[in-house]
């Protein structure tokens, strides 16, 4: 009898394994869709700064879910998903080549997303449009040398 448990639970901790351990497909795919909500914020933020009365709902829900990646782009580039399989991927191989500018790229993102809110927060539609200006240069920053074009 106590064989069959021991053996049921090693069956049951290698299927907890596979489950927890997303594959490199996974997370090139959460990544592009938190990318890709990232990029829908930043255009409804713009647009809405652009007719000079912004929408403060718009505005802060933007610079929330934004911020709220301050501090996590670098984790959603895990070593080995460089490539994806059948999943097609921008990600540079610099990305882990040479990590310390990767990181920093990340870290201007991170200080201007905070300040973006900051602003957001506080409803000061002139430090908005200054911050949402340098939050877009950092997006652009890190493509530039990090995003391989279509
Ligand atoms: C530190 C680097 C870095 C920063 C900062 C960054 N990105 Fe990206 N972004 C990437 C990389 C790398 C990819 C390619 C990801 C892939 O294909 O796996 C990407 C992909 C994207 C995509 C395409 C997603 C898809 O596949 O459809 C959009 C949209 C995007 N980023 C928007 C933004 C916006 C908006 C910002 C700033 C608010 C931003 N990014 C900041 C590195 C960055």
């Amino acid at each position: 009898m106590k064989k069959v448990t021991l053996a049921l639970g090693a069956i049951a901790l290698s299927i907890a394994v596979t489950v927890s351990a997303a594959s490199p497909q996974q997370v090139i795919e959460a990544r592009q869709k938190n990318f890709k909500a990232m990029g829908k914020a930043m255009k409804e933020a713009g647009d809405s700064i652009k007719t000079g009365t912004p929408n403060p709902a718009i505005i802060k829900a933007s610079a929330a879910l934004v911020a709220g990646n301050a501090g996590q782009i670098e984790k959603w580039f895990p070593v080995g998903t460089v490539t994806g399989g059948s999943i097609k991927t921008a990600a540079k191989a610099d990305i882990w080549s040479d990590k310390a500018s990767f990181a920093k790229a990340a870290g201007n993102f991170s200080n201007a997303a905070k300040t973006f809110k900051i602003a957001a927060d506080d409803q000061d539609t002139t430090a908005m449009a200054k911050a949402m200006g340098a939050l877009g240069g950092t997006c652009k920053g890190c493509h530039d040398t990090f995003r391989l074009k279509d």
